[in-house]
C-alpha cells in the first residue's frame, strides 16, 4: 500500500485574487486534490504583517474562501480553513522563532523588497517566513504547491525544520518540497511584463486580471497589454519579447495545450491584436463559471461558515497536537 502524499498551501486574503494566483497555485491545488491529503489555508495572520482595515480584512477573508471553493476546492477532499481559527499557527510560530537565527530572515528577498517600500517596518513582516514555515511543518506536509515567488520561503522552511530536528528530535518534522508548476509559475503584469502580477498592484488599471473581473474588463485589460513593436508570435526569453511570451504562457496555462499546439492556434493570427483577443477569450471561458459559482456561495454565508468550521476542525486535529509535542520536546510543561 502506498501512503498518500500530504499537501499544504496558503494564500493571503488581502488584495484581489488574480490570474497569477490561479494559474501559479490554486489551479494546481484543485488538480491534485484526488490523490493526496490536502490542507489549504487562508492565511489571515500573514495579512496582518502590513496594516489592514479590520472590516475589509474580515470581508476579504470570507470572500476568498468562497472564491477558492468556486475554483474547485472540494471540502470533501481538502480541509479549507482560516489560519487564525487554528491556535497552533500563532503558538507554534513562537516556538519556531526560538530556533530561527535572525540572519536567515534578514536575507529573505521578499522581506527586503517589501521593507524597502515602507517607512516603518513591522516586526511581523520580518517574522512572516517563520509563520509560513509553521503552516507547512505542523501538517507534516511533503509537498507545497506554490508559484515561483514562494520558493525561497519553502527553502527556509526546510532549513528551520532541519535545525529543529537536529536540536530536538531527528525525524520530528517532515522536510517539505516546493512544487512549482512548469507553466504559470510566474505570470507577469499585463502593463509591465518585467514585474510579476501582484495583489498589491491588482487595482492598478491594466495590471492584473482579477478573478472577479467581468468579461468586458478582461478583454479591455488584455487589449491594453504591453507587447513590442514586432509581429512575431513566439515563446522567447528575449527581454523585448517578455509581453508576448507572457500572453502565450497565460494561454498555455489556461488551455493546458503544449507549446506546439499553442503556436498552431496562432499560426493564422494577424498580429498582436488577434493574439490578445484570443488569449482574453480563453481566460474569459475559464473565469465565467468560477465567477458565477462565487456569487452563489457568497449568497449563502451560513453554509460558507459551516464549511470553514469543518475545515478548521480537521486542521486543528493535526496541527494542535503537533505543536503540543513541540512544547514538550522544548521543555515546556503541558497543562494537566
Ligand atoms: P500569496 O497570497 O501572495 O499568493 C498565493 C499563491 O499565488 C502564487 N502567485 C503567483 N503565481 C504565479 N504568478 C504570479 N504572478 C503569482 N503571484 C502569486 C504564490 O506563489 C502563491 O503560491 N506567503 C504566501 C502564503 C502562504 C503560504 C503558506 C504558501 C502562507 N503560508 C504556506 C504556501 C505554504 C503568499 O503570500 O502567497
Amino acid at each position: 500500500m502506498t501512503t498518500k502524499r500530504r499537501v499544504f498551501s496558503g494564500i493571503q486574503p488581502t488584495g484581489n485574487i488574480h490570474l497569477g494566483n490561479y494559474l501559479g497555485a490554486v489551479k494546481n491545488w484543485v488538480a491534485g486534490q484526488e490523490k493526496k491529503i490536502n490542507y489549504f489555508c487562508i492565511v489571515d495572520l500573514h495579512s496582518l504583517t502590513v496594516s489592514q482595515d479590520p472590516d475589509d480584512l474580515r470581508f476579504q477573508t470570507r470572500s476568498l474562501a468562497a472564491m477558492l471553493l468556486a475554483c474547485g476546492i472540494d471540502p470533501d477532499k481538502s480541509a479549507l480553513f482560516i489560519q487564525s481559527h487554528v491556535r497552533a499557527h500563532a503558538e507554534g510560530c513562537w516556538l519556531l522563532n526560538c530556533v530561527t537565527p535572525l540572519g536567515w530572515l534578514q536575507r529573505m528577498t521578499q522581506y527586503k523588497d517589501k521593507a524597502a517600500k515602507q517607512e516603518s517596518v513591522l516586526a511581523g513582516l520580518l517574522d512572516y517566513p517563520v509563520l509560513m514555515a509553521g503552516d507547512i511543518l505542523f501538517y507534516d506536509a511533503d509537498e507545497v504547491p506554490v508559484g515561483e515567488d514562494q520558493k525561497q520561503h519553502v527553502e527556509l522552511t526546510r532549513d528551520i525544520a532541519q535545525r529543529f530536528n537536529s536540536l530536538y528530535g531527528r525525524d520530528f518534522f517532515v522536510i517539505p518540497k516546493p512544487i512549482i508548476p512548469e507553466i504559470g509559475a510566474r505570470v507577469m503584469g499585463l502593463d509591465d511584463p518585467t514585474v510579476k502580477m501582484s495583489k498589491s498592484l491588482a487595482d492598478k488599471r491594466g495590471h492584473a486580471i482579477r478573478l472577479l473581473d467581468e468579461p468586458k474588463e478582461i478583454m479591455r485589460s488584455f487589449k491594453r497589454a504591453v507587447t513590442d513593436s514586432g509581429r512575431e508570435i513566439i515563446f522567447s526569453r528575449a527581454p523585448e519579447k517578455a509581453g508576448v511570451n507572457n500572453l502565450l504562457g497565460i494561454y498555455k496555462a489556461a488551455t493546458g495545450e503544449d507549446e506546439t499546439a499553442v503556436l498552431a492556434d496562432f499560426a493564422d493570427a494577424r498580429g498582436y491584436g488577434d493574439l490578445k483577443v484570443r488569449v482574453a477569450e480563453a481566460v474569459i471561458e475559464i473565469l465565467n463559471p468560477i465567477r458565477q459559482r462565487y456569487h452563489q456561495l457568497m449568497d449563502d454565508p451560513a453554509e460558507l461558515d459551516r464549511l470553514l468550521a469543518r475545515g478548521a476542525e480537521q486542521a486543528a486535529a493535526v496541527a494542535n497536537p503537533k505543536v503540543d509535542a513541540m512544547k514538550e520536546m522544548m521543555g515546556l510543561v503541558l497543562p494537566r
